[in-house]
């Protein structure tokens, strides 16, 4: 049965996260995929590069109960010490230059480690290389957690919907600014809505990239990039957040049965794409109604499949966020090994 050493790069709401799934399906993974594992690095800024061959104790790691650091000085080093098998990159996302995460990934690409990861930056800025890197070296660099976390795109369109060219998207894919109206729709002010947002686990290390429309912005370069084959990047983007949106004027909407949300669109034209991230009134009726609090939707159009609506319920719960994110990332170590 075949082992993987697993390493971690970033220990947040995510990197713990998957740490709490992988406990959770251990049995399932050896019984039913023939897939054991064991946690052999874990790493941030703050906490160093920590690697055991033999396996950390993840429960002691969850619970902040941390091993001495070793001797690795960079990425390559500790994926040494660590015999990585997988690289989980899950550090916070550099809208601007998707660094240092693309760093990371090259490195574990390089030393022949798979790649999987939940920063969007890494698609966004690189997903040509990594990608042709990956292959080959024969190894995997997968991203499904980086758009609309827990909820099925890339691998939709790669294993469900092959020979079908996207042509157009709209969606609500930024779970934070769904939670940020509703939460002022009834009554609190931006900055108390923010911080709900915060609680449960949803928003970026810089809130800015939710709140001003980047993290909608990458998402819209990912999918024109990988599903829709022409390569964007945010400055591309036409882009308005929600940031000075009134609480009188979106109660009003509300009430009006025509709620704000932040949509981002893309749609394929003569040139390329036109994509645009901007706060819209949503009528009933429309693909994009009925999308509360954490959320999120997209409604792809196709050549071949006129409207498909992918949506994920997400419970305001702190960790239901990073839980979903994290499933896909598990999915994706499991496409990664299977
Ligand atoms: N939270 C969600 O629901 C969600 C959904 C979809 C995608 N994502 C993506 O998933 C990734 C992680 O999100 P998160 O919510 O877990 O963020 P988070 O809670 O802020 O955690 C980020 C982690 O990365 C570490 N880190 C940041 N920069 C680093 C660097 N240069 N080198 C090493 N470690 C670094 C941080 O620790 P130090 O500060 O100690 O370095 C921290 O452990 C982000 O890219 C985010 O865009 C998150």
């Amino acid at each position: 049965m075949p082992s993987y050493n697993l390493c971690i790069l970033g220990f947040g709401n995510v990197g713990q996260a998957l740490v709490r799934h992988l406990q959770l399906k251990t049995t399932e993974l050896r019984e039913q995929y023939d897939i054991t594992w064991r946690l052999t690095g874990v790493a941030t800024r703050r906490m160093g590069w920590i690697a055991d061959s033999d396996g950390l104790d993840t429960t002691s790691l969850l619970a902040g109960q941390l091993p001495p650091v070793s001797s690795a000085l960079n990425v390559r080093e500790w994926l040494s010490l660590a015999q990585a098998d997988v690289l989980f990159e899950l550090t916070s996302t550099d809208a601007s230059t998707g660094q240092p995460a693309i760093d990371h990934i090259r490195t574990a690409l390089e030393y022949g480690a798979h790649a999987i990861t939940a920063n969007k930056g890494t698609v966004v800025h690189a997903y040509e290389e990594l990608n042709h890197l990956a292959r080959e070296r024969g190894k995997r660099f997968l991203f499904e957690a980086t758009v609309m976390g827990g909820a099925p795109v890339f691998s939709l369109f790669q294993e469900a919907l092959p020979a079908t060219k996207v042509l157009s998207f709209r969606g609500l894919p930024n779970s934070t600014c769904n939670v940020i109206i509703e939460r002022m729709e009834q009554g609190k002010n931006f900055s108390e809505a923010l911080q709900v947002a915060q609680s449960l686990g949803i928003v970026e290390t810089d809130p800015t990239l939710d709140v001003d429309g980047w993290d909608a912005a990458l998402k819209l370069c990912a999918i024109s990039t990988v599903l829709m084959g022409v390569p964007i990047r945010p400055a591309d983007v036409q882009r308005q957040g929600v940031r000075d949106l009134d609480p009188e004027t979106l109660r009003a909407a509300r009430a009006a049965g025509k709620p704000f949300k932040l949509v981002a669109s893309l749609e394929r034209t003569a040139n390329g794409v036109q994509a645009r991230v901007q706060p819209e009134q949503i009528a009933a009726g429309d693909p994009l109604s009925g999308v509360n609090s954490g959320s999120m939707l997209g409604h792809f159009v196709t050549d071949m499949l006129p409207g498909l609506t992918v949506a994920l319920h997400v419970p305001d719960d702190p960790t239901a966020g990073p839980d979903v994110t994290a499933y896909d990332v598990l999915a994706d170590f499991l496409r990664a090994v299977r």
